[in-house]
């Protein structure tokens, strides 16, 4: 390690869970500790069956707590205390169990207790079979714990405990204490900066009950819009119609339906914005005279539906903008991707324009990961891997603020 960490004097609670992938912990807790972190080891009691909490004292220089009372002298572990130590809390490994009880808030140990207790980041590093790891409660149960605002800190594709190969393997020490150096080096920097964000699908009226729409679930201007939160920014989301929600108090939500009802939220917030960033798969055509009533199977014959274009937003606030005021915008293609990803870059007059291809298998409407390549109006590429979609949503902003 060279220089000083930023993880410097920061008071981390390292959560530990009772499966194999215990024993990595111990090389996590001493980067942590190396790093110069002041380290609280919480351990679940299944944990004691995998490594001794000896190892782990004497590791972070402090009593490992697992139990609510110690049983010689009947002191209480206060939770809510630790709770509010915390700069950060990560639990790795964890389990499918752990992960459960974290989802529904079942505080029978002094983990999950401290976890609902704490203010700061979590982080959640599971580690389990592969079968577990694809099984819909866990799936459904990670989905949960991400929108609390948890960071998922996803399991690699290797060899598990059980010698069967799939996903479910823990992340490496070295990459989970990379991924808290980098929540440290990166929370706050967009301080004062305001930021306009479009999401999701818009919706246009055939008939009360009809709509043209799309498959777009909202993940990525949602993950976007928290990671601009986590950085200090103020953020407005304009989303269309999605099953997602938003709970950082520096996102303001204004929900609509509509390209044209997305369009007047966005020039209301376009003039005080410093950055705008256009994720909304926005309905190119609505219909021209959509009915007020019904439209009837049986009373009329095959209905024809005239077309009308609708606005291009990205367009509309790129060719709007001041000095300063940056514009992103996104190209979902399946053909010639960069030429027509640089076409939309210019006909917008955009400054950057986030490329995903839909070839690329996990980069597709509804996926948690996304793999990107971002292009700048000054004509610099950078080119991604696949990644879950909160650091994609970091990488966005690392590379517009230079980092
Ligand atoms: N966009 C927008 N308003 C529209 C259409 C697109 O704001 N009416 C934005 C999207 O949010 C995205 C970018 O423009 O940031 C590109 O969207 P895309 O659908 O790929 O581009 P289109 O201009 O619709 O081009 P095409 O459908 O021909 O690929």
């Amino acid at each position: 390690m060279t220089g000083k960490s930023i993880l410097e004097g920061r008071h981390v609670v390292l959560g530990i869970t009772g499966g194999i992938a215990a024993y990595k912990s111990v090389s996590l807790l001493r980067l942590l500790v190396k790093a110069g972190a002041q380290v609280q080891v919480i351990m679940t009691p299944a944990a004691k069956e995998f490594i001794t909490p000896v190892t782990l004292s004497a590791l972070s220089g402090r009593p490992v707590i697992s139990e609510f009372f110690t049983a010689n002298t009947g002191e209480w572990h206060s939770h809510v205390d630790l709770g509010l130590w915390a700069d950060a809390m990560v639990i790795a490994p964890a389990t499918a169990s752990t992960i459960a009880k974290m989802a529904s808030g079942v505080a029978d140990n002094m983990l999950v207790t401290s976890y609902l207790s704490a203010r700061a980041q979590v982080f959640v590093a599971p580690a389990m079979d592969l079968d577990m790891m694809a099984h819909p409660s866990t799936v459904r149960n990670i989905d949960t714990l991400r929108s609390y605002g948890n960071i998922i800190i996803e399991p690699e594709v290797g060899e598990l405990a059980s010698h069967l190969i799939g996903k479910g393997r823990m992340e490496e020490p070295e990459a989970i204490f990379n991924v808290l150096e980098r929540y440290f080096s990166s929370a706050g920097d967009m301080a004062g900066k305001k930021v306009l964000i479009t999401a999701g699908p818009t919706y246009e009226k055939i008939d009360p009950v009809r709509f043209i729409g799309n498959y777009s679930s909202g993940k990525m201007g949602y993950a976007i819009a928290a990671e601009a939160a986590r950085r200090g920014a103020e953020v407005t989301l304009v989303s269309g119609p999605v099953s997602l929600s938003v709970t950082h108090p520096s996102i303001k939500v204004v929900r609509v339906e509509s390209a044209m009802q997305m369009l007047a939220a966005c020039e209301e917030a376009f003039p005080q914005s410093d950055i705008a960033v256009m994720t909304a798969a926005v309905a190119d055509y609505a219909p021209a005279h959509p009915a007020q009533v019904k439209i009837k199977r049986e009373k009329q014959d095959v209905p024809v539906l005239e077309l009308v274009k609708n606005p291009d937003i990205a367009a509309t606030l790129g060719a709007e903008k001041r000095e300063g005021q940056i514009v992103v915008g996104f190209a979902l293609e399946t053909d010639n991707e960069q030429e027509n990803a640089l076409d939309k870059l210019s006909r917008k007059n955009l400054d950057y324009i986030v490329l995903n291809s839909l070839r690329d298998a996990g980069a597709c409407f509804g996926t948690d990961t996304n793999k990107v390549s971002i292009f700048s109006a000054a004509g610099v590429r950078h080119d991604f891997g696949m990644k879950p979609k909160n650091e994609v949503a970091r990488d966005i902003f690392d590379t517009i603020l230079g980092k």
